[in-house]
């Protein structure tokens, strides 16, 4: 018996996600008929941590919600997955919602309006990360809270010898001082030139740590200070729906870490992660259990498959 792994503690967003499949995109001030309408758990942060603990690993979620139907159909799909979620806090704001329109290709837009997510205290998060964070867990965090309650986070967790990881999207600009707090920073190409005109390798100098950028379809690349870039192709995948996909990337990212490897090994996981979630409707509804994720890996075992068919990571 090897030691237990350590945890994940996700501090992030709620969302229930309200999906009509199109055809194709409205133009602006057009209307497009013909979808068909479904209603999912969704959320960056609630999506993270079921991808981790989907993939068995201890994980929870530091959120708030609201009192209202959402928040159970939410908190339901978050228990039956695994996560923990006795650090959810429902608060007096609705809780937040996300209109998606998925087009005939599997490519979405999405409109949020974040609600209880932006009821997050930093005081608060701080005192909730230090009373269940412990040294080698890892600590995800997305922008769909605030910047504020991303900093009080990631004080929280270093203080004790945790690692932090810093999913910058939605695409925004971040204090220098979040992007030191960060061991591990996961932008996509265009959340990585909105937070430093140089792009990836410009960030990593401003960081130090590790920059993992994501490339859709052609995967994904780590730099770390002073060692060479390490590439990832993209593992090939049958796509119906990407929304979620970049959420399952990091989840994946770091239930692999707390399970102990490095990060070479874990953006293969991760890679891997994301692209079986674009292979069915919604965001948690898709991904992927340890076994399906040994089984993707396994059958790439140089690596993945490039192509038709790789998976992209939502811009
Ligand atoms: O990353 C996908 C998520 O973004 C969706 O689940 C939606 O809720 C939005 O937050």
């Amino acid at each position: 018996m090897g030691a237990p792994p350590h945890r994940v503690l996700v501090v992030g967003s709620v969302n229930v996600d309200l999906v009509t499949h199109v055809p194709r995109f409205p133009a602006p001030g057009e209307t497009v008929g013909g979808g068909d309408f479904s209603v999912h758990p969704g959320g960056k942060g609630a999506n993270q941590a079921v991808a981790a603990a989907r993939l068995g690993v201890p994980t929870m979620l530091i959120a708030a919600v609201g009192h209202d139907d959402h928040a159970r159909l939410a908190l339901r799909h978050l228990t039956a997955a695994g996560v923990d979620t006795s650090a959810v806090h429902a608060v007096e704001a609705p809780t937040g919602v996300a209109q998606i329109l998925v087009d005939a290709s599997g490519e979405n837009l999405i409109a949020i309006a974040a609600g209880a997510n932006h009821h997050l205290h930093p005081p608060d998060v701080a005192a909730r990360v230090a009373a269940r964070v412990g040294p080698g867990d890892v600590l995800v965090s997305n922008l769909e809270v605030t910047t504020e309650v991303v900093a009080a986070a990631f004080e929280s967790a270093r203080r004790v010898g945790a690692r932090t990881v810093l999913n910058p999207a939605p695409a925004a600009r971040v204090d220098a001082e979040v992007l030191a707090a960060c061991d591990v920073l996961v932008p996509n190409e265009h959340e990585a030139a909105l937070l430093a005109p140089g792009g990836a390798p410009a960030l990593l100098t401003e960081i130090g740590g590790a920059v993992i950028e994501t490339l859709g379809a052609r995967g994904a690349r780590l730099l770390r200070t002073g060692q060479p870039e390490v590439r990832q192709p993209a593992f090939h995948a049958r796509v119906v729906d990407t929304t979620g996909a970049g959420d399952a990337f990091v989840g994946g990212l770091a239930a692999t870490l707390a399970r102990g490897a490095g990060l070479v090994e874990a953006v293969r996981a991760a890679a891997a992660v994301g692209a079986l979630a674009v292979e069915g409707f919604g965001a948690q509804t898709s991904f992927p259990d340890a076994q399906e994720l040994r089984s993707r890996l396994d059958e790439h075992e140089d690596g993945a498959a490039g192509g038709a068919g790789v998976w992209r990571t939502p811009r």
